[in-house]
């Protein structure tokens, strides 16, 4: 059996999104609208696995209506697709449970986000951390989705998340009951680093706010950050090549590209042996023009808390629509009475 095109992906409501974001993720899930059945969700059970996002219930409902309305803002069209939160959805946390009885603590134990995350400390971390792939699993082939837009650092989940289909489909009899979720890497081509050091990634946690740029930045703090953005002595680069080594310039060309969707060398012929103020006030000017309708419907969105409620109310009944019948099936084949 071939399983149903269906894209599904999610970010997690910590802190506000970013240009990287915006670029490596938002701007593909945008596109693949048009291309595919999607569900986009914002997994705010996965925020509450560490500390950004626990023990702090009015922070964490207000960055899910943050996260919420730049889906939207960036052209996630709620009417078409599905926006919803995890928590709304009871299915995602059922299945994660049949799912943590299905996966063995040695593919868990490879897991190297999870040694990232809980660094030199293993046993405080939260249970949670440590199986937060398998929830994700969960959020994908629940709806048994078969094209999961992910950043490259997402790539171990859905492995995880493959071996779990394959084990459940097996032990439970069920040769094509779940599909092998392809991950589709995002933000490979347009990987935003920050803009205080061009070997990292931007990030939310970076505790220089100056190192990226927010989605709800205004114009004027875009504009210094852009102007205070870490460089090289050197003039642009006239070719590629002279890129290398020299990962702040590339940064801000790449930015530029991405936000003009240009050709890189295009842009690198453009601005090739000039200085870099020049070149930033022009990248100020089309990042600020780029972000600001974003930012306004953002803040406009933000404004009126109840449609953003009422978005992912709908959005979570349409999801339970598609999850509710699957998860009866697990239920039945598992062996639960319903
Ligand atoms: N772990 C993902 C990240 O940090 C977020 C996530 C949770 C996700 N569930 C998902 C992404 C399901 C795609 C599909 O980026």
């Amino acid at each position: 059996m071939t399983h149903t095109p269906l894209v599904l992906s999610g970010m997690q409501p910590t802190n506000t999104l970013h240009l990287g974001n915006y670029l490596g993720a938002l701007k593909n899930w945008v596109r693949m609208q048009e291309e595919m059945p999607c569900l986009f969700c914002v997994v705010d059970m996965h925020a509450i696995t560490a500390d950004a996002g626990y023990g702090k219930p009015a922070e964490l409902a207000q960055s899910i209506r943050e996260v919420t309305a730049a889906y939207i803002a960036a052209g996630v069209d709620p009417k078409r697709t599905p926006i919803f939160n995890q928590g709304q959805v009871p299915e995602h946390a059922e299945l994660a449970w049949v799912f943590n009885c299905v996966a063995r603590l040695g593919w868990l134990d490879r897991m190297t986000q999870f040694k990232e995350k809980s660094g030199k400390h293993k046993e405080r971390a939260s249970v949670g951390l440590y199986t937060y792939p398998v929830l994700m699993a969960a959020d994908i082939l629940v709806y048994r989705a078969t094209h999961v837009p992910v950043g490259e650092d997402q790539k171990q989940h859905l492995e995880l998340a493959r071996d779990i289909a394959a084990k459940f489909n097996n032990d439970f009899g069920a040769p094509d009951f779940f599909p092998q979720p392809e991950p589709v890497i995002t933000g490979t081509a347009t990987r935003v680093m920050s803009l205080r050091d061009g070997t990292k990634k931007m990030s939310k946690s970076d505790e220089s706010d100056a190192s990226r740029i927010n989605l709800t930045d205004d114009a004027e703090t875009i504009a210094s950050k852009i102007k205070r953005a870490k460089t090289d002595p050197l003039p642009l680069p006239a070719s590629k090549d002279e890129l290398k080594d020299r990962p702040e310039a590339e940064n801000l060309l790449n930015i530029y590209a991405a936000l003009a969707e240009q050709d890189r060398d295009a842009v690198i012929a453009q601005f090739a042996g000039q200085q870099f103020s020049g070149f930033k006030t022009a990248l100020a000017d089309l990042t600020v023009a780029r972000l600001e309708p974003i930012n306004k419907e953002m803040r406009r969105l933000l404004g009126d808390p109840g449609e953003i409620d009422n978005i992912l109310r709908s959005g979570a009944s349409r999801a339970r629509a598609i999850a509710t019948p699957i998860m009866d099936e697990v239920k039945k084949r598992v062996g639960f009475i319903s």
